[in-house]
């Protein structure tokens, strides 16, 4: 029963639909380019949590030399993410329980707001490898939370991050994305659907645009151990 494992949160299809739609808005087009500045050197991608692979296949569009693989917990997001990009390849698998790749497999893995196991990661990393982590900031949509009872952002994200990768990675860059968007209505919901929050409550609608901040960091680490 996947369920009962703690970071085990698959998302549902309602959840798959908004996220699609969101991102194609170009929500998050501003970590794209940094994810793609990140790893312009990398050939083989993973991305963990990959939801519908749409940071991976953005990535694979920058970088035209490399190929990549999704993972996701939610057989609804890597039924997305399997058609997302011909260069990806996409497989249900939980994080927590073991990624479905050889040692030293990939060199470069990509974790987009989701969980986080820095043993695995650092199993399938081949030595020099790097991990990329995207983690939203306390003030991200912030205006949206208020607007309609999201749930909130834990403050020291960043920090907590350094510290549950340390052991295994060092922090080599971070990068800040901050920028103002205008929603509309619909879109204000899709950002409020393919998060958290819609596996907790029903939410106010919107009944006009909203200007959101969207605020999320970037940590790149080099491997440094295998534990
Ligand atoms: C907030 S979404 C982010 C998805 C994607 N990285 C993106 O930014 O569009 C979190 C994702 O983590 C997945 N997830 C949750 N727990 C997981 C686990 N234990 N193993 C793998 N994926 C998991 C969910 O199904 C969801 O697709």
């Amino acid at each position: 029963m996947i369920g009962a494992r703690p970071g085990v949160n698959a998302d549902t299809v309602a959840m798959v639909d908004a996220r699609t739609r969101s991102l194609e808005s170009g929500l998050l087009a501003g970590v794209d380019e940094i994810l793609a500045r990140r790893l312009a050197r990398s050939r083989r991608i993973l991305e963990a949590g990959a939801g519908t692979g749409h940071h991976l296949a953005r990535l694979l569009d920058a970088v035209p030399a490399a190929t990549g693989l999704a993972t996701d917990v939610s057989v609804a997001a890597v039924r997305r993410a399997a058609r997302a990009h011909p260069r990806m390849a996409a497989v249900v698998a939980d994080t927590w329980a073991g990624l479905p790749l050889r040692d030293g497999a990939v060199d470069a893995v990509l974790c987009v707001f989701a969980p986080r196991n820095r043993d695995e990661f650092a199993r399938v990393l081949t030595p020099g490898g790097h991990l990329v982590v995207a983690s939203p900031l306390p003030d991200h949509l912030a205006e949206l939370r208020e607007a309609t009872g999201m749930i909130g952002i834990q403050a020291d994200k960043h920090q907590e991050i350094v510290r549950a990768m340390s052991g295994a990675f060092s922090p080599v860059a971070h990068d800040v994305v901050r920028e103002q968007r205008t929603l509309s209505p619909d879109l204000a919901a899709d950002a409020v659907l393919m998060g958290p929050s819609a596996h907790h409550s029903t939410h106010p609608q919107l009944v006009e645009p909203i200007e959101v901040t969207v605020a999320v960091e970037v940590t790149t680490f080099a491997l440094t151990a295998r534990s």
